[in-house]
C-alpha cells in the first residue's frame, strides 16, 4: 500500500469538489459592507487560495469512510452501487462533508488573518498580507466576520456534537497563541509545551473537522476516533515541518517571511530538538533571541547539529501514525474508497517532503 501511495496524487482526485467548495466559499462570503466583503474575500481570490489541505483531506476521508464519489448516494448504505447521473447534486452526507470542509478553511483563513497581526507579517500567500493592505483594524474584524459565517454555516447542518467539536477548535486555536505568546522561561524551552500549543494552534482543527466528516458520515466509533487521531497527527507532523521550513526555506519559496519565529522569540521543535546537543543555544531561546546577533547565532548553532534532522525525524514518527490510522479502517467500500485512503496516506508523506 506504500508505493501506490506514493504513486496517488491526493488533490488531484477532488480538485474539482474542493474547487466547488471555493467557490461556495467565496459566494457566502457576502456582505452590504463593501470594505468588509473585499476584505474577507481576500484570501479565498483565484491565484492566493493556498495549498487548500483542509478541505482536501476532509473530502477525500469523506469518501474513504463512506465508499463512494461526490454524486454518490448516501453513506448510510455503504455498499450500494451508486446508478444517479453525475450531475446531480451531492447527496445529504456528502453536502454535510463538504459543509464542514468549508467551515474548516473559512477558520483556518479567520485565524491567518488575525495570526499576521500578532506577528506583524507583511507577506501571506506570496502576496501583501491583509492587514499590511487594510491595516490592522479591519483585518481583524474581516477574521472575526470569517467567524461568524463560519458559525452560520455550523449552526445550519443542526448536529451539536460537530458544533461542539468545531467550536473547541476555537477555543484551542486562541488558547495556543496565548500560550506561545505569554510562555514563561521554562516553557520556552520545553518541547512538553511545544507539543501541546502545537496541538492548539493546528492539529486541533485537523483533528475535530476529520472527526466531524466521519460524523456525518455516519462511521462507526472506532472510525471516528481514527479520524480524529489521524488529524492529529498529521497536523503535528505538519507544524513541525512548518517551523522546520521557517529556519531551512527562503521568504520566497514560502511566500511569508522566513526565520519569522525566532524573531519573534519562539523556539520551535529544531532549535529545542538542537538545544540538547547544543546547551549554548538555551539562554538564547530564554531570552526570545533578543539579544544582539542572537537570531544569527541561533541559526549556526541549529545548522551545525542535528536539530533539524531530529524535528524530521519526529514529524516523520507523527505522520507514520497517520497512515496507520488509515490502514487500520474497515476494508474500504468500493475501488474509489481505496483510492482516497491511499491519497489520505499520500498525504502524510507529502507533509515531510514539501517545500512551502
Ligand atoms: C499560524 O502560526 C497561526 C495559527 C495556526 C493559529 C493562529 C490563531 C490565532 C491568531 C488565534 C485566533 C483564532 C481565531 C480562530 C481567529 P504561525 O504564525 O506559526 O504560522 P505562519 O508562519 O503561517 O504565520
Ligand atoms: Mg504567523
Ligand atoms: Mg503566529
Amino acid at each position: 500500500a506504500a508505493a501506490s501511495a506514493a504513486a496517488v496524487d491526493p488533490f488531484g482526485i477532488v480538485v474539482d469538489e474542493v474547487q466547488a467548495v471555493s467557490e461556495r466559499l467565496r459566494h457566502s462570503v457576502v456582505s452590504n459592507v463593501p470594505a468588509l466583503k473585499l476584505a474577507a474575500d481576500y484570501y479565498f481570490r483565484p491565484g492566493v487560495q493556498g495549498k487548500r489541505l483542509r478541505p482536501t483531506l476532509l473530502l477525500l476521508l469523506a469518501s474513504a469512510l463512506s465508499g463512494r464519489p461526490p454524486g454518490g448516494a448516501g453513506a448510510a448504505d455503504w455498499a450500494a452501487p451508486d446508478l444517479r447521473p453525475p450531475h446531480e447534486p451531492p447527496a445529504e452526507p456528502r453536502r454535510r462533508a463538504q459543509r464542514v470542509a468549508e467551515i474548516a478553511e473559512t477558520i483556518h483563513v479567520a485565524s491567518l488573518l488575525h495570526d499576521d497581526v500578532i506577528d506583524d507579517a507583511s507577506t501571506r500567500r506570496g502576496v501583501l498580507s491583509l492587514n499590511a493592505s487594510v491595516g490592522n483594524k479591519l483585518a481583524i474584524l474581516a477574521g472575526d466576520f470569517l467567524l461568524a459565517r463560519a458559525s452560520v454555516t455550523l449552526a445550519s447542518l443542526r448536529d451539536h456534537e460537530v458544533t461542539e467539536l468545531m467550536s473547541r477548535v476555537l477555543e484551542n486555536l486562541v488558547s495556543g497563541e496565548v500560550m506561545q505568546m505569554t510562555a514563561g522561561e521554562e516553557a520556552l524551552g520545553s518541547l512538553d509545551h511545544y507539543m501541546t500549543k502545537t496541538f492548539c494552534k493546528t492539529a486541533s482543527l485537523m483533528a475535530n473537522s476529520a472527526r466531524c466528516v466521519a460524523i456525518v458520515a455516519g462511521a462507526p466509533p472506532a472510525a471516528r476516533d481514527a479520524a480524529w487521531e489521524y488529524g492529529r497527527h498529521l497536523g503535528l507532523a505538519f507544524q513541525i515541518v512548518d517551523d522546520i521550513l521557517d529556519i531551512t526555506g527562503s521568504s520566497s519559496v514560502l511566500g511569508k517571511p522566513a526565520l519569522n519565529d525566532m524573531r519573534a522569540g519562539i523556539a520551535t521543535a529544531p532549535v529545542l530538538l538542537a538545544a540538547r546537543e547544543q546547551p549554548a543555544l538555551l539562554p538564547l531561546i530564554r531570552r526570545k533571541f533578543k539579544g544582539a546577533g542572537d537570531v544569527a547565532a541561533a541559526v549556526e548553532l541549529v545548522a551545525a547539529g542535528s536539530g533539524v534532522a531530529a524535528a524530521r525525524a519526529l514529524a516523520a514518527e507523527h505522520a507514520a501514525i497517520a497512515a496507520a490510522q488509515v490502514r487500520a479502517l474497515q476494508p474500504a467500500a468500493c475501488a474509489h474508497a481505496q483510492l482516497c485512503s491511499e491519497a489520505l496516506v499520500s498525504i502524510t508523506q507529502r507533509v515531510l517532503t514539501r517545500s512551502k
